[in-house]
């Protein structure tokens, strides 16, 4: 019998994002779910700076489409044999395993673990949003900060989030100002800095200066935290000047730059890396706490602790409007997240 076939948005070749060769609409064979898989029909996708990154232009080609897209909100279709977590119907949102085949397509695998309820207070759009960068961000405060998540243990600390207006910063701010922080976020421009303070920076300072004068005009010698969002090497040096002794850094961003750890030695300073990737790329034991902490986040959701950080969305989800969401992204002054509903 021929396989049931399904849309996608896929890439044989790495092309720069202009070329309508970089992203093309294909046709695939449906997927069925094995083991722990769950079988999604994808509602609504979102774009984050992994898909552009993945995308970029190199000689590679492939032999057949290569499907990118970390964060998907839909609708369970099918269970694998071993899934206990999630029934056929279920709303689900998740951003799945970097090592498989994303989300930019009608149906999608992923392995229940990495899965969390979809908030019933959000459509699909507004939920699509949410995943790759919730994880991201409860990972870097709770998990490799230690940041406690209850307020009663956070009062006077504080933290800069650097890059807070993004997908990310959107996310962390309110998470950090939920558990209690003074929260500082980075800004460079009118619009990203009041999206920063509306998501609950009780500051915001500009991430183009010099970050220790600018920390002291709005009242704090140094801060006990910082998440970097963005450019860690360019950021090295202020981060250094701006820690609180025996404070704590994480970065969640990559750089082929030679970081100098001697500058945080004084200060007996922590640093910490971010991967939200790690625990599905490596099928750590805990790869179940992804499932905790996006029910978590729902649950905030629908209690009208956090918000949806949706700002655009295109519709529908096609190979047109997914170069345009990757050239938005490219140009690292997005507010928030652009996200494409229905196929
Ligand atoms: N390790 C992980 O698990 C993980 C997870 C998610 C993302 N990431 C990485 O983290 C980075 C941010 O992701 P995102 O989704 O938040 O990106 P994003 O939404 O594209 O970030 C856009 C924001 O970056 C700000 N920005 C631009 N240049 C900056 C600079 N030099 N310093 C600080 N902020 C700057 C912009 O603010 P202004 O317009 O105000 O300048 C803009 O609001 C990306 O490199 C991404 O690949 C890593």
């Amino acid at each position: 019998m021929a396989a049931e076939k399904m849309k996608a948005v896929g890439l044989y070749k790495y092309f720069p994002i202009e070329n309508p060769d970089s992203l093309i609409d294909v046709e695939l064979d449906k997927p069925r779910p094995a083991g722990k898989d769950l079988l999604v029909k994808v509602k609504a996708i979102s774009v984050n700076p992994v898909d552009y990154k993945v995308r970029s232009p190199k000689e590679r080609e492939e032999s057949a489409p290569r499907v990118l897209g970390w964060d998907v909100a839909g609708v369970v279709e099918q269970v694998g044999p071993d899934c206990s977590l999630f029934r056929p119907g279920d709303e689900v949102f998740y951003a799945g395993s970097i090592t498989r085949p994303g989300g930019n397509s009608e149906f999608h695998l992923v392995d229940e673990r990495i899965v969390g309820r979809k908030p019933s207070r959000l459509d699909f759009a507004h939920a699509a949003a949410l995943p790759l960068t919730s994880i991201t961000a409860w990972e870097s405060l709770y998990d490799r900060l230690g940041i406690s998540p209850n307020k009663a243990d956070n009062a006077g600390r504080t933290i800069l989030i650097i890059g807070a207006a993004g997908g990310v910063g959107s996310i962390a701010t309110q998470l950090a100002k939920y558990s209690g922080l003074t929260v500082i976020g980075t800004a460079s421009r009118p619009e990203s800095a009041e999206w920063a303070k509306e998501l609950g920076a009780d500051y915001v300072i500009n991430h183009f200066e010099a970050f220790v004068p600018q920390l002291k005009a709005v009242g704090f010698d140094q801060v006990d935290y910082i998440l970097c969002l963005n450019s860690t090497e360019k950021h090295w040096t202020n981060m250094a000047e701006a820690i609180a002794p025996q404070g704590k850094i994480c970065s969640i961003v990559e750089t082929d730059e030679l970081l100098n750890l001697t500058l945080l030695k004084n200060k007996s300073v922590t640093f910490v890396w971010e991967l939200m990737f790690t625990r599905s790329m490596y099928q750590t034991p805990d790869l179940i706490e992804q499932h905790k902490l996006l029910n978590e986040v729902a649950r905030l959701v629908d209690e009208g602790v956090l918000r949806t950080t949706t700002n655009v969305t295109l519709r529908p989800i096609n190979a047109e409007n997914l170069r345009k969401a990757h050239a938005m992204l490219e140009t690292g002054r997005t507010v928030g997240k652009v996200v494409l509903e229905g196929f």
